[in-house]
């Protein structure tokens, strides 16, 4: 084993029972992990929710896939100080990616990755329909199809909402609460055509507009289902226009980059992504570790735009 001095003893949260934000226990007296074989012990620096930026302090015995006391590498974690990883899960973070932003990109970045180039494959010229804009995972497809050559329509809620969509790379943006005339806008703005591709979260409320303004050969993409599942389809409609369907199960994040060699090639193209079109990654604010249950607080009381982090 190769480390740096490291504590017995360290910050972190503590859950014994599921239940509301009381159970969330900040501790400072929890074990720090001895890594095993072919683990890496890692300092947590910024915590985002499921995903991690850290520093390797300790290299297991065993094989760590070259990482080394000093790397700073993206994972799966939790919110502690130290977390103790397979380094077959744990990814090496491009120097030009700041921590702050590895961590806060990686799970809608990394979901967003994924759709473009795994649950669809858009191409340059497509127009393509993004529901729920303004949000995490909506901004991220803005500016990534944008990179891509596709033309994103927004849908959004208010003049805020809609000026962030357009500044992310949205060619157009359609106020869904003024504009109740949602078909006739998409065929407006695409000389009836209509959309390749349709990201869908928003579920029952839209399906029946999705099927509507989706081109003949298209796809729907749903991988939400803020207001319930999606509303049945006739499959009669759908054969009309040939429209593939992908449903929550194909386009579920952990399905696409869950397996370790998966999440090594979609961080790969994530990073490139980030680097070459300087995405702006969106952070909203940056917790103390002590801070918990404000940050869980803020996070579903819909309080926060942008990915919340915590620093241990
Ligand atoms: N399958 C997966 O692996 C995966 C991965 C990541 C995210 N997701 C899902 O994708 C969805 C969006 O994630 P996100 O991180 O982008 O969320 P977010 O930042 O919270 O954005 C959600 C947006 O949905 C819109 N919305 C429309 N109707 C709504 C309603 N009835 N209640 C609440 N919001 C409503 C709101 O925008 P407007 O005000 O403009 O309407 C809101 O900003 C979530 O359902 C999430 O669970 C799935």
């Amino acid at each position: 084993m190769t480390c740096v001095p490291i504590p017995k003893t360290m910050k972190g949260v503590q859950m014994k029972n599921t239940g509301g934000h009381e159970v969330l226990q900040y501790k400072t007296d929890l074990p720090v992990a001895v890594p095993r074989d072919g683990e890496v012990l890692v300092k947590n620096d910024f915590i985002a929710i499921k995903y991690v930026d850290g520093t390797v302090v300790c290299t297991g015995p065993g094989s760590v896939y070259d990482l080394k006391v000093g790397n700073r590498v993206a994972m799966g974690g939790g919110y502690a100080e130290y977390t103790a990883v397979p380094a077959s899960t744990a990814y090496l973070v491009p120097s030009d990616v700041k921590p702050d932003i590895a961590a806060a990109a990686l799970l809608q970045g990394l979901f967003a990755v994924s759709l473009n180039h795994k649950s669809v494959q858009v191409k340059e010229g497509d127009w393509v329909l993004v529901h729920a804009a303004a949000g995490g995972v909506g901004l991220w497809l803005c500016q990534l199809l944008k990179a891509l050559g596709a033309k994103p329509i927004g849908i959004a809620s208010t003049a805020e909402k809609i000026k962030l969509a357009t500044e992310n790379g949205a060619d157009y943006v359609i106020n869904y609460k003024e504009e109740k005339v949602l078909v006739k806008r998409v065929e407006e703005i695409t000389r009836g055509q209509g959309v390749n591709v349709v990201y869908d979260c928003i579920g029952k409320n839209q399906t029946e507009n999705n099927v509507n303004v989706v081109a003949k050969d298209g796809t729907i993409v749903t991988y939400g289902a803020v207001t319930g599942f999606p509303a049945s389809i006739s499959p009669a409609k759908l054969a009309a226009k040939k429209v593939r369907f992908v449903g929550p199960g194909e386009s579920a994040l952990m399905r696409n980059v869950g397996g370790p060699r998966e999440f090594e090639k979609w961080c790969a193209k994530l990073f490139d992504t980030i680097i070459k079109n300087k995405v702006n990654v969106r952070i909203h604010d940056t917790y103390p570790l002590l801070e918990i249950v404000r940050a869980n607080k803020d996070l579903e009381g819909w309080k926060t735009t942008g990915k919340i982090l915590v620093k241990s």
